[in-house]
């Protein structure tokens, strides 16, 4: 506990990663790791036949690619790190103890990436007499973006489940915990199917004038898509199979909570209509505007979206109550280190915490500090997923009974298994209930990140210093 929290309360601190990260992997999967290999492959197959058009429908493509990722998809990228390191600098500061190397070396081959995709690009059309010299930078490239995502897909695979690690501590153990390689295996070909049905409305929309190439590039695109499609099927059931049973117990929940189902389930009809309008005027030759069938091209790509996007949050809802898998709770606290806490305090050991113990006049300012130590990483006041709703749609509207809310806190783990054990002592869960029944009477959102640092003479983090 010896980091500041930085709290963001009207979205929540999960929904800020989440809306940074979902994003970066739309872009990444989508424009970087499955579009170079289909941009390359466009290029080869211009080459090969001897037909011009298909290069300039490749470098048109990848235009649209490299000014993509070169702007969002790097900045979500460095989002990510920033929203990460702010929310759980915690679970931050242990994945790079325990990946050390692989994460200097995801720095090297991201380097390499952007240096390739910058000649890749570039090079276009000054090495137009070199061609085969071209696509070799178009493989490298394409090599290099995978490489970036396997090596990350190894610590999110590590972090739903270090599996061996637990036992061994060994870098190797790490990676190749039982969940990186089924997941690797999913999302590539996963990568390369949104590629394509990206590239499908690209093409389209750059052939206007060019209805055989049109045709013929249309087919190309849903061929590279449909070729592996068989894969991305088979790299589903071995992730589903690789997912550890109690986690799987999560996944109706990761669906069913936080009226995610709603829009979910009105996305899913908007885009079923969209299909049924589309085959309504194929089949049916029923004339429509113009527009319409190329909008239509958009739907697979969107249903892809949407697959990426549900996929990754539920991948990150069913490690739940963990963030680093039996190793460390979502709130930072290390399962290892939750008896101390329970013994001697959240506050003791919180460097940060401007209240660092429970007074009998102090209840309500303590409990806002074990509030934002114990659960904001997961919860807010006023905003996504508020303590007080929760609370509200336990106890009801009527004045909440103190005691009843602190016996709920001591075994909320076992009330909701996707929540981590109360870190703290019993007086600090008494605080917590003060503080959560003064929040019901007057409500206001809870302070954003803490500033007061550690004075001389206060507790250290864990195994640090004593109270002065
Ligand atoms: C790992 C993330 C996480 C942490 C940490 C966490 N919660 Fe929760 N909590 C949740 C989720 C997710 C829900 C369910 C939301 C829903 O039903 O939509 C929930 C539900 C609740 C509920 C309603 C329970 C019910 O049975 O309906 C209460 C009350 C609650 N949390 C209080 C707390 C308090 C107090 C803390 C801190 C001591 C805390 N939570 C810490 C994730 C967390």
């Amino acid at each position: 506990m010896d980091f500041p929290v930085f709290h963001l309360d009207f979205l929540g601190n999960r929904m800020l990663i989440a809306l940074i990260a979902v994003l970066h992997v739309w872009i990444n999967h989508a424009f970087a790791v499955g579009a170079m290999p289909l941009v390359t492959a466009l290029e080869w197959w211009g080459y090969r036949s001897g037909d011009d058009r298909w290069d300039r429908l490749g470098y048109r493509v990848l235009t649209v690619c490299f000014v993509v990722t070169t702007t969002f998809g790097a900045l979500t990228g460095v989002g990510i790190w920033l929203s990460t390191s702010l929310v759980n600098p915690y679970a931050i500061g242990s994945l790079i103890r325990i990946f050390f190397w692989a994460w200097f070396i995801e720095w090297l081959v991201f380097v390499t990436e952007v240096l390739c995709i910058m000649i890749y690009y570039l090079s276009w059309k000054p090495m137009a007499r070199r061609k085969k010299a071209h696509i070799a930078v178009g493989v490298a490239l394409s090599v290099a973006s995978w490489v970036t995502m396997a090596i990350i897909t190894a610590i999110l695979g590590f972090m739903m489940d270090p599996g061996s690690w637990l036992a061994r501590e060994s870098f190797f153990s790490g990676v190749f915990n039982p969940i990186y390689l089924p997941q690797l295996a999913f999302r590539t070909p996963v990568a390369m199917i949104a590629a394509g049905w990206l590239a499908l409305f690209l093409a389209y929309f750059f052939t206007r004038s060019e209805p055989d190439l049109r045709r013929r590039s249309v087919r190309f695109i849903a061929l590279w898509s449909l070729a592996w499609l068989p894969a991305a099927v088979a790299g589903a059931l071995w992730y589903w199979r690789a997912i550890p049973v109690w986690m799987a117990g999560n996944v109706p929940v990761a669906l069913g909570t936080q009226r995610f189902a709603a829009w979910y389930d009105q996305l899913l009809t908007v885009l079923a209509a969209m299909v049924v309008v589309v085959f309504v005027t194929g089949v049916f030759g029923v004339v429509l505007p113009r527009r319409l069938p190329r909008v239509a091209l958009l739907v697979p790509f969107a249903l892809t979206l949407v697959l990426l996007g549900s996929f990754e949050r539920v991948r990150e809802f069913i490690r739940k109550p963990f963030v680093i898998g039996e190793y460390m709770y979502a709130n930072g606290v290390r399962v290892a280190d939750l008896p101390l806490l329970k013994e001697e305090g959240v506050l003791h050991h919180a460097t940060y915490a401007r209240v660092r113990e429970v007074t009998d006049s102090n209840g309500v300012a303590a409990g806002a500090e074990v509030f934002r130590l114990s659960c904001t990483r997961c919860h807010t006041v006023s905003g996504v997923n508020s303590v007080t709703d929760r609370l509200g749609g336990l106890y009801g509207p009527g004045a909440w009974d103190r005691d009843t809310v602190k016996y709920y806190l001591v075994g909320m783990h076992t009330a909701r298994p996707f929540m981590p054990p109360f870190p703290g002592t019993d007086r600090e869960a008494g605080a917590l209930a003060d503080y959560l029944v003064d929040l019901q009477r007057a409500p206001r959102p809870a302070l954003g990140a803490q500033d007061v640092g550690a004075r001389p003479g206060a507790a250290g983090p864990i195994g640090g210093g004593e109270e002065g």
